[in-house]
């Protein structure tokens, strides 16, 4: 049986729709159960609803939130929360609910640039090489265990912007890549 997925996004939504995508396969191991998000507005939302997969939206104070994301997960039977571009921080306590189950894609090679403007920052450092890195959620930002990372050059001229688009590209590909390797771990 595939594992149920839980997907958490705030925004544009592109790497869920990539986890969505991936999920067709009818050899991936998981499937998008459900799509939750703090922002009605997000676009995302639309996406997944487009793609027939059930999209909730649960503004309001963290506890509320996170106590509607938790129980609408566990109705829908999820075992694993991937979280896409979800901008706030998750509550200790949920944290520890869904302990060793929540994955995130973060925009660097970790544990370099943990927290925001990760492409700005490898930019102004020089850096040759930024990525992205998919990583377990502990309560600690950014600081679980690496589950994979993908590497793309710094360019000459490369602003924060065009870093991103290149780094976007290479989350595409890998998280759906690293989720069907940790639900099957
Ligand atoms: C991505 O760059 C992701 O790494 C970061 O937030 C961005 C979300 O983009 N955590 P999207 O909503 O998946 O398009």
């Amino acid at each position: 049986m595939k594992a149920r997925v839980g997907v958490l996004i705030s925004g544009r939504g592109s790497n869920m729709a990539a986890l969505i995508d991936a999920a067709r396969d009818p050899a991936c191991p998981y499937t998008v159960a459900l799509v939750a998000s703090d922002n009605p507005a997000a676009p995302g939302l639309d996406i997944a609803r487009e793609a027939g997969i059930p999209a909730l939206a649960t503004p309001g104070r963290r506890a509320d939130r996170e106590a509607a994301f938790d129980a609408a997960f566990r109705d829908a039977g999820v075992g694993t929360i991937a979280l896409a571009g979800y901008m706030r921080l998750l509550s200790d306590d949920f944290v520890a609910r869904w302990r060793g189950h929540i994955v995130n894609i973060h925009p660097s090679l970790l544990p370099a640039y943990r927290g925001l403007d990760t492409h700005a920052r490898a930019i102004a450092a020089r850096d040759a090489e930024a990525g992205c890195s998919v990583h377990v959620v502990t309560e600690e930002l950014d600081a679980g265990e690496v589950l994979g990372q993908a590497r793309v050059p710094v360019l000459p001229g490369d602003t924060p912007d065009v870093l991103a688009e290149r780094v976007l590209a290479a989350e595409h590909s890998l998280y759906p890549k690293v989720l069907a390797e940790f639900v099957t771990r």
